[in-house]
């Protein structure tokens, strides 16, 4: 599979799970498991552009599949707008929920487009589950992320097209 933009090759357990590879194998513990029920979201990644739940698959079934983790954002030292707006508003206690919150909220944005009203959000976000902030701010923190989302693709739209 390709891993933030990475091709990676191993033979595993087919019992192992996305999120254990991810974690184990490849050292990439910014993805997190935070429940045995498959509905924290704390392990969200992104699949072919698709947010997943990686504790919720087998690695064998991500084979020849491109994954993002939050290790993946980040863009030559330059946070991803959405990490920066969670940072911002301060969308974030613990930072335990804040991968897959992120992963999750960047999946949404590519789904609804930058104009994400409340509601939407919080609808969409009912598979990640935080333990601290009460939601406030994580939604507060989506709604920037999505503008700012916007925006970037906005300033980078004249370039591709010269
Ligand atoms: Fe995947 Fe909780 S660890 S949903
Ligand atoms: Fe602590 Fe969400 S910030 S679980």
């Amino acid at each position: 599979m390709t891993v933030n933009g990475k091709a990676v090759s191993a033979e595993v357990d087919p019992r192992m799970l996305l999120v254990s590879f991810l974690r184990e194998a490849l050292d990439l513990t910014g993805t997190h498991v935070g429940c045995d029920t498959s509905q924290c979201g704390a392990c969200v990644v992104h699949l072919d552009g698709g947010a997943v739940k990686s504790c919720t698959m087998l690695a064998v079934q991500a084979d020849g599949a491109a994954v993002t983790t939050i290790e993946g954002l980040a863009k030559g030292g330059v946070l991803h707008p959405m990490q920066e707006a969670f940072r911002e508003n301060h969308g974030l206690q613990c930072g335990f929920c804040t991968p897959g919150m992120i992963m999750s909220a960047v999946d949404l944005v590519a789904r609804y487009g930058p104009g994400l009203d409340e509601a939407t959000i919080r609808e969409n976000l009912d598979g990640n589950l935080c333990r601290c902030t009460g939601y406030h701010n994580i939604v507060k923190a989506v709604a920037a992320g999505a503008r700012a989302m916007g925006e970037a693709h906005m300033a980078e739209a004249p370039r591709a097209a010269e």
